[in-house]
């Protein structure tokens, strides 16, 4: 499936970044507990990949507990990063993303030598919220102050560190083919960009082999893991639709609102806490997404060589 749409705000984000990634001592990336390969921006990787990072697993009360911890492993099993999970129900966030960029970049603190640090994240991640949370009445816009783009917002989250933040991002070109229906599950994609049958057949898919138990305590199927693992992802979705009352007249069921209320009920945690893949998931799709795009490339070449 092709999820297209336009990138909003990408090019100017993007430029925003490569001009301010020259001062930052550290880059926060906002990514989703609930799809943290999936969630995180390449493009962002390939702008600010030189620098320490702290990735924030946001919304892990979401997120299936089981699985948040690999994916801090695998985070933190990287250079220069620490991975941190995080929700809105943090009292006080700026503590542990503090230290975490201290560790990062011991040299920097104190007024002459502030902490200087990047936010950045896939827009519905909760950015926002969180930057909420953190700049509290402390918050100072500096948006025209010289060098910094109005698409910047300063925040002061203490004397000597300053958090930059920029607008949510995604990617022109997902190559990664299950990360475009994770994504576009998770709220992150505008609903335009791509066909909500079609992704919530495919989350279906998962989440019967997954979390089929949950979906049993939410539709109330009459049916076990396995029965259920079963089903063809059309059946499912249908006996989803039908059970909660997706029915046209004439008794057709209305898959197409049967696909909204499952994303719904995915979105809202009503389903409960679950994450789209795993570290080891993801590596074979990345791994796949490679040598395909090594393909393409090659065909293109041999196109314009011709
Ligand atoms: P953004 O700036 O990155 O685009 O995201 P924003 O903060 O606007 O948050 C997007 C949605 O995610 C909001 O829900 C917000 O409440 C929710 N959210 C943010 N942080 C968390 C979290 O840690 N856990 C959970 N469960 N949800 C979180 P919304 O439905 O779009 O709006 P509303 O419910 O706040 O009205």
């Amino acid at each position: 499936m092709a999820i297209q749409w336009f990138p909003g705000h990408m090019h100017s984000t993007r430029k925003a970044i490569a001009e301010r990634i020259k001062d930052i001592d550290v880059v926060i990336e906002l990514l989703d507990a609930r799809l943290p390969g999936s969630s995180a921006n390449p493009l962002l990787a390939e702008l600010t990949g030189h620098k320490p990072s702290v990735k924030v697993l946001n919304k892990q009360d979401v997120a299936d507990p089981a699985r948040t911890p690999l994916w801090l492993d695998w985070y933190n099993a990287r250079a220069e990063t620490r991975a941190i999970g995080l929700d809105a129900s943090e009292p006080a966030p700026a503590r542990r993303l503090i230290e975490a960029c201290h560790q990062l970049a011991p040299q920097r603190g104190g007024m002459a030598k502030p902490m200087r640090v990047l936010i950045c994240g896939i827009p519905n991640v909760g950015k926002s919220t969180l930057i909420n949370t953190l700049s509290d009445k402390r918050q100072a816009k500096t948006g025209d102050e010289a060098g910094i783009t109005k698409l910047e917002q300063r925040i002061t989250l203490a004397d000597d560190f300053y958090l930059w933040d920029t607008p949510g991002m995604l990617w022109p070109r997902i190559t990664i083919e299950e990360s475009g229906y994770k994504l576009a599950a998770s709220g992150a994609v505008g609903r335009n960009a791509y066909d909500e049958e079609e992704v919530a057949l495919e989350l279906l898919a998962y989440l019967k082999r997954h979390y089929a138990g949950l979906l049993e305590a939410r539709y109330r199927l009459g049916l076990s893991d396995e029965a259920i693992a079963a089903l063809h992802d059309e059946e499912l979705l249908e006996a989803i639709a039908r059970k909660r009352g997706a029915v046209m007249s004439g008794g057709r069921v209305n898959l197409q609102k049967g696909a909204e209320l499952v994303m719904t009920d995915l979105r809202s945690a009503v389903l409960g806490r679950v994450t789209l893949e795993t570290p080891a998931e993801f590596e074979v799709w990345r791994a796949a997404a490679e040598v395909k795009e090594a393909e393409r490339a090659a065909k293109k070449a041999a196109r314009k060589g011709r």
